[in-house]
């Protein structure tokens, strides 16, 4: 293969990261109809649309309460702030996450502490989280990153070890599953974004919270809400953090489609994997326990600015997750702790590159793509040479443990 045939040849198009106009294409008749209606009827603030996609999400997270908030990082807050986690509160999350995650520990008043990931999975690496408790740990954020889910089972039996609270950042695991459950049933509450990028996107900015736990969720429909149930009458100090109606009747056209797109995400990773298949790269793990949506298919190469230069001439659109890990971002030269070594977090900034991945790709631009990578390692010869350390594929923990907990699953992995 050489790079002629990678070339973005004539008439191809330019390969998007995302292309969210396919969806709409896709969908375009239901959302003009949902969105003309609420034009026609007014009710823009927290009406009926919101209402019957808070008990649709909350019935596909397999979970009791839906809370429709503005935004995934709303989300993270509220549930914070409704647990009661503040000042002087340090809060564990993994180190390599969107800097939200971080930031809404920070907006309650409590301390991210940034723990370092399992290379296989990306997520925090529950090994760790035991070196990050201290008196003042109150809570851990998994996030369920690329789409993966986080080793919730490891998670919790370490958090009711200690007394500490779970709370999912399900912000990228939109369906996915873990042990047979979904994402946003596996902890005491989880958040969710609608940003448009992500599996499940709304037009705009747009999250959820998700829980069984009646007391947080009455609290967080008051604090969404200028603390008000009853139009002028306040009973907490709330601000204003609502999911719009226009958002969830968008939501709400989408939502039946989601496991059908998840299917077709998963069908383009195997193409990837398959087609990438013995070159110096890592690429992303299946696990048995878990269904992972990818939002994101994340490989890890040496050479990777190189790789980005080389697609983006072949016309082939990429992104980084992330660039800059949390405790090197500027925002944080001071209020968080890194709990070091962080060395998988450095590491992954300068080597982990996303390719294109949305449900509406088609099979001729994975292939494209697969055509341009297989290219740039055959141009770029030397890099033949290069072997990336991969540790040896092991399960994280042994297989006869997960048998265990598959006869108790149900009971085990959840609050
Ligand atoms: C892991 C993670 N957490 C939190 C957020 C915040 O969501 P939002 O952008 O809706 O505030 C995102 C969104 O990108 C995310 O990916």
């Amino acid at each position: 293969m050489n790079v002629t045939r990678t070339q973005q040849g004539a008439g191809d198009e330019p390969i998007a990261f995302v292309d969210l106009r396919r969806q709409y294409a896709e969908l375009a008749p239901a959302i003009d109809a949902a969105v003309g209606r609420i034009l026609q009827t007014g009710a823009f603030i927290l009406g009926d649309e919101v209402s019957r996609f808070e008990a649709s999400f909350a019935a596909y997270c397999e979970a009791k309460h839906c809370i429709g908030v503005a935004s995934g990082l709303d989300a993270l807050t509220q549930i914070l702030r409704g647990l009661g986690i503040g000042a002087d509160d340090e809060v564990i999350l993994p180190a390599n996450t969107f800097i939200a995650t971080a930031l809404a520990v920070s907006q309650a008043g409590a301390t991210p502490v940034l723990v370092d990931h399992d290379p296989h999975t990306y997520n925090i690496d529950p090994a760790r989280i035991r070196h990050a408790i201290t008196r003042r740990t109150r809570a851990i954020i998994p996030v369920h990153l690329y789409g993966r889910p986080a080793e919730m089972f490891q998670i919790q039996r370490i958090a009711s070890e200690y007394g500490l609270i779970v709370v999912e950042d399900a912000c990228q695991a939109h369906g996915a599953t873990y042990r047979g459950h979904r994402c946003g049933s596996l902890a005491r509450a989880a958040a969710f974004s609608f940003y448009p990028g992500k599996n499940l996107g709304a037009a705009g900015d747009a999250g959820a919270v998700v829980t069984d736990d009646d007391e947080l969720a009455d609290r967080i429909r008051l604090t969404r809400n200028y603390g008000s149930q009853v139009k002028y009458r306040h009973d907490a100090q709330g601000g204003n953090s609502r999911l719009d109606n226009l958002q969830a009747a968008i939501l709400n056209v989408k939502l039946p489609n989601l496991d059908r797109w998840n299917e077709r995400r998963r069908a383009m990773a195997q193409a990837y994997r398959t087609g990438l298949a013995n070159l110096p790269l890592v690429l992303p793990e299946e696990s048995p326990e878990s269904r992972h949506v990818y939002h994101l298919f994340v490989i890890r190469c040496e050479a990777r600015d190189a790789l980005v230069t080389y697609l983006k001439d072949h016309g082939i659109d990429t992104g980084i997750h992330y660039p800059i890990p949390i405790h090197r971002q500027r925002a944080y030269a001071t209020g968080c702790i890194p709990l070091r070594p962080l060395t998988y977090s450095e590491m992954f900034a300068d080597h982990l590159l996303s390719l294109p991945m949305h449900p509406h790709m088609t099979v001729r631009e994975v292939d494209r793509v697969i055509a341009a990578v297989r290219g740039f390692y055959d141009v770029t010869g030397t890099l033949r040479e290069v072997t990336i350390p991969v540790e040896s594929v092991t399960p994280s923990f042994h297989p006869s443990e997960f048998a265990d907990v598959v006869e108790s699953a149900g009971t085990s992995t959840r609050r």
